[in-house]
Formats: C-alpha cells, sequence, structure tokens
C-alpha cells in the first residue's frame, strides 16, 4: 500500500476575489514525482506556493480548504515549521549572493535561528551537497561564493539548501527553465535520485519533462485540476477534451 504524505481537500487559492485555484483534491503518494503541468495562468505556481503556506505571504491573498501533510492540517501549523518539512526550488537559481557554497547550505539553520556546532554544519553540508551530486564538484571551493557555480550547479545548491532542512517534500516551481540542456539534465537526473528519500513535486509546462522526470502528472486548467493520471495514459487516452487539446497543443 502506498502511502499518502500530501492530500488536499477542495482547496481554493484567491488573489482578493478572484478564484485561480479551484476545489483542489489531490493526493500525492510518498516517494513519487508528481508534475503540474498546464497552460499559462492555470494556478500551477499559486497551488505550488499554497502547499508549504507561501500564498499567504502575498498581500490580498487567501486560500481554504485543507491541506494535509500526513495526518496534520498544513493550514493550522506554523508555517515556518511547514515550510521546513516541504521546502521550495524557484524557477531561477537564487543563491545568497554574498554567501560562500557552504553558507549557502546551512542558510536556513540560520534563518530560522538554529545554531550548530561546526562540526554538525561541516556533516550537513557534506550530506546535502552529496544527496544533489554536487559535493565532488565543490568540495575544495567550498568558500567559494555560490554564484561562482554554473546555472545547472546553482540550481542544485538551491535544491541541497532545501535538502539541507530534513525537508519530507521538495517543491519545484519550472526548475529548469533557465537552465541550458544540459544542466537540465542533470537536474533531471537529480529527481529520480531524490525521490528515494523525498516526494516531490514539480511544476513544469514542458510535456517532454513531465514525461521524462513524473510517476504521474497532474492537468491543472484555469485553476481546476482536470486530470491526474500516469502521464502514458494521459498521452494516449485523456479522458477531458482540455487535456487532450493541450496535449494536442491546441494551447499552450
Ligand atoms: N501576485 C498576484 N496578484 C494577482 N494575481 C495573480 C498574482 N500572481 C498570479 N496571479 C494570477 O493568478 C492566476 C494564476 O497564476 P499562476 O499561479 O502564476 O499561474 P501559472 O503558474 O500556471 O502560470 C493568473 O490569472 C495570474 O494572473
Ligand atoms: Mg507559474
Amino acid at each position: 500500500m502506498e502511502s499518502t504524505v500530501i492530500k488536499t481537500v477542495d482547496y481554493n487559492a484567491y488573489f482578493g476575489d478572484n478564484r485561480v485555484v479551484k476545489d483542489v483534491n489531490i493526493s500525492i503518494p510518498k516517494n513519487h514525482v508528481i508534475a503540474v503541468m498546464g497552460p499559462s495562468g492555470c494556478g500551477k505556481t499559486t497551488f505550488l506556493r499554497g502547499i508549504n503556506r507561501m500564498h499567504e505571504l502575498i498581500p490580498h491573498a487567501k486560500a481554504d480548504g485543507k491541506i494535509f501533510l500526513h495526518n496534520e492540517d498544513v493550514m493550522q501549523m506554523h508555517p515556518i515549521f511547514v515550510r521546513l518539512k516541504i521546502g521550495m526550488v524557484f524557477q531561477r537559481p537564487n543563491p545568497f549572493p554574498n554567501l560562500s557554497i557552504y553558507d549557502n547550505v546551512i542558510a536556513g539553520y540560520k534563518l530560522n535561528g538554529i545554531k550548530l556546532q561546526r562540526a554538525d554544519k561541516d556533516k550537513i553540508v557534506e550530506e546535502a551537497l552529496t544527496k544533489v551530486a554536487l559535493w565532488n564538484e565543490v568540495k575544495d571551493s567550498l568558500r567559494k561564493k555560490g554564484t561562482f557555480l554554473s546555472g545547472g550547479q546553482q540550481q542544485r545548491l538551491c535544491i541541497a539548501r532545501a535538502v539541507a532542512m530534513l525537508p519530507e517534500v521538495l517543491l519545484f516551481d519550472e526548475p529548469t527553465s533557465a537552465l541550458d540542456p544540459i544542466s537540465t539534465s542533470t537536474v533531471e537526473e537529480l529527481f529520480h535520485e531524490l525521490k528515494k528519500n523525498y516526494t516531490l513535486i514539480i511544476v513544469t509546462h514542458n510535456m517532454q519533462q513531465a514525461a521524462r522526470v513524473s510517476d504521474r502528472t497532474a492537468f491543472f486548467y484555469m485553476g481546476e485540476l482536470v486530470e491526474y493520471d500516469d502521464i502514458k495514459k494521459m498521452f494516449t487516452n485523456p479522458k477531458d477534451n482540455r487535456t487532450q487539446n493541450y496535449i494536442t497543443g491546441r494551447f499552450s
């Protein structure tokens, strides 16, 4: 039996009175990669940011319905704690420009006021960089600025920063759209590795990427979760006209 890590029940997200995510019900199984796809403006980012309570950081934004992390109601948990358990990686690699590679990895601890011994820091840094397949590339330049790395390495550094906080779930918003094809494939390979220890939810507008990386794909259209299935099934036998139109390229 697969266990569910994230489950939403009639989840809605709004900007002012504009409801942009509509009654979403989804169950996300542990150690899976879920791709979220759909045309621009359909609510992918808003939905993703809702899962770790970042949506509410935007003025006039609100949300209702339920999101469960296991059996705990995320809406009732402290948002800082939620964001430790559910990490986020953004579209553009955003290492802290004035911090070294080493300090970038442990930045989450500093930001949350968690003091660590030097030996613990060293261990966390090595483990996190190893998990994102970056350790061998950077172990001799840990004191250099993170921004000195290539785009793909910077994105893996940002994933290491999230992983360092020992999350259960990692959220990615179009994580490779600012990367070249080679960096993109290093990050995509990493997803297969990361899902052994984490549950990944990846927004992508790239159907090929969804097909390459995901175990299951959620198709959003105008704020609704229209279809949620194995992407091969979606490609060959979509249940909904809107999915069919999307995969045949009738809108982007
Ligand atoms: N900060 C914001 N303020 C008001 N409306 C927003 C904001 N961000 C996004 N929206 C609107 O919410 C809808 C969903 O946007 P978004 O979640 O960014 O879609 P996607 O990620 O699928 O492109 C769009 O209609 C967009 O214009
Ligand atoms: Mg978006």
